[in-house]
């Protein structure tokens, strides 16, 4: 499977652990960044995995920040994804069963790296079971959306960094 992956600053290294983890099961990885501990900001990250996925570039996304919320919630805003943030089994199997959710969302400091990979496991495992309900609703979730932002630069996030820059922020997660 083609999966796209994207975290903030704070959670690299474990998106790079599950790279190498995705890869050692056979799919194909495209890493949205960001690369290293530089300070950013995740709806850049968020957005990019989100794209690739509405746009059909890949099957599915992962994304993670700390707490998984913010990265979550920004990849949820792109038209077309549903981005549940999990931190157990059921969750990802229900996730995927009933509302064939697209990206998944992770808190890299709050779940640990063996139950990351069995969630991770099962988001990619589970078969979306369509039904009558299941279709009509997540049409009506999908209606919900407004059109995104598109394919505009990160440099709507320029504010953001710079005042993360001055100190006007501090990581939570
Ligand atoms: C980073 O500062 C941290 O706030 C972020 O990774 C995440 O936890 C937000 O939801």
């Amino acid at each position: 499977m083609k999966i796209a992956i994207g975290c903030d600053h704070i959670v690299t290294d474990i998106k790079d652990t599950m790279v190498d983890y995705l890869k050692g099961l056979g799919h194909e990885v495209v890493d949205c960044g960001t690369y290293d501990s530089e300070r950013t900001h995740y709806p850049i990250y968020g957005r990019r995995v989100a794209e690739k996925v509405v746009t059909g570039e890949v099957e599915r996304g992962i994304v993670i920040c700390g707490t998984g919320v913010g990265i979550t919630t920004s990849a949820n805003k792109v038209k077309g994804v549903r981005a549940p943030l999990v931190r157990d089994v059921t969750t990802a199997k229900m996730a995927r069963e009933q509302l064939d959710a697209n990206v998944l969302g992770i808190g890299g400091r709050i779940t640990g790296l063996g139950l990351m990979e069995n969630i991770v496991d099962v988001f990619l495992e589970t078969p979306y079971i369509e039904t009558k309900e299941s279709k009509r609703t997540i049409e009506a979730i999908d209606a919900l959306a407004s059109e995104s932002r598109g394919l505009e630069g990160d440099e709507i996030f320029d504010e953001f960094l710079e005042k993360w820059e001055a100190g006007c922020y501090v990581d939570s997660k």
